[in-house]
C-alpha cells in the first residue's frame, strides 16, 4: 500500500452550504485512512467563501481521488468550476487521473430544483479525464429513508427541505460518498503495489 493516500475535495461555496458537504466528505476520507486535501477554485465573487486555497495543477496531477462539488446553478455546476476543467488539457493529454475514483456533491435551494441535472453535468469532465466514478448505492439506509438531499448520483444538500444545516441524512450520505471515493483509492493503491 503506498505511503499515503491523497483524496482532493475540490469545491466552489458562497453561502456555505456545499462547503458543509465538503467538510462531511472529508470526515468519511478521514475515517477510511486517507488524507482530504479540501481545495477551491479561483473566483472574481468577492461574496465567495475563501477558507480553503486554490487547487494546483501539481497537486491535480498527484492525487489519489477527487470529490467535485457545487452549488447548483440553473441545473448545472458554478461556471467557475467548468472554467477550471477547461484549463486541464495538460493533465487531460497526460492521463493524469485516469483509473483514480472519483464523485460529485451539490447544494441547491430547492427540492426539484436541478440536482440530478447538475451532478451528472459534473461527472462528465471527470469521465473525460478517464475517471472511475461513484455514487451512493441504495444498500446505503439514508437513501431510503432521507426527506431532503442524498442522490444515487451523489451527497447533496436542499436547503428548503433541510434548513441551513445538513439533515442527519444527508450529513451520512456525505460521509459514505467521502469513505467510498477513499477506500476505493486505497484499495486500487494496493493492487498497484
Ligand atoms: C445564479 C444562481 C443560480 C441558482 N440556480 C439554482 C437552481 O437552478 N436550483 C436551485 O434549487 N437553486 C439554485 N440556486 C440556489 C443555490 O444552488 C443554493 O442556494 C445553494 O445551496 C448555494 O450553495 P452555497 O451555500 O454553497 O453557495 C441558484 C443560486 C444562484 C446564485
Amino acid at each position: 500500500m503506498s505511503v499515503s493516500c491523497n483524496i482532493i475535495i475540490l469545491y466552489y461555496s458562497r453561502n456555505g452550504s456545499t462547503q458543509q458537504l465538503a467538510d462531511a466528505i472529508a470526515n468519511g476520507v478521514r475515517k477510511a485512512g486517507a488524507e482530504p486535501i479540501l481545495r477551491t477554485v479561483s473566483s472574481d465573487d468577492a461574496a465567495a467563501s475563501a477558507r480553503d486555497l486554490v487547487l494546483t495543477s501539481d497537486e491535480l496531477a498527484q492525487c489519489d481521488g477527487l470529490v467535485l462539488g457545487s452549488p447548483t446553478r440553473f441545473g448545472h455546476m458554478y461556471s467557475g468550476l467548468q472554467q477550471f476543467w477547461e484549463q486541464t488539457s495538460k493533465e487531460w493529454l497526460r492521463g493524469a487521473l485516469v483509473d483514480k475514483p472519483a464523485a460529485a456533491f451539490t447544494s441547491s435551494s430547492s427540492m426539484h430544483g436541478g440536482q440530478e441535472s447538475t451532478l451528472l453535468s459534473m461527472i462528465v469532465p471527470l469521465l473525460h479525464h478517464g475517471m472511475m466514478v461513484l455514487g451512493l448505492p441504495y444498500t446505503e439506509p439514508e437513501l431510503q429513508q432521507t426527506t431532503a438531499g442524498g442522490t444515487p448520483y451523489g451527497a447533496s444538500h436542499v436547503e428548503h427541505a433541510a434548513g441551513s444545516r445538513l439533515s442527519k441524512h444527508e450529513l451520512a450520505l456525505a460521509e459514505q460518498l467521502g469513505k467510498r471515493v477513499a477506500k476505493t483509492a486505497l484499495r486500487l493503491s494496493e493492487h498497484e503495489e
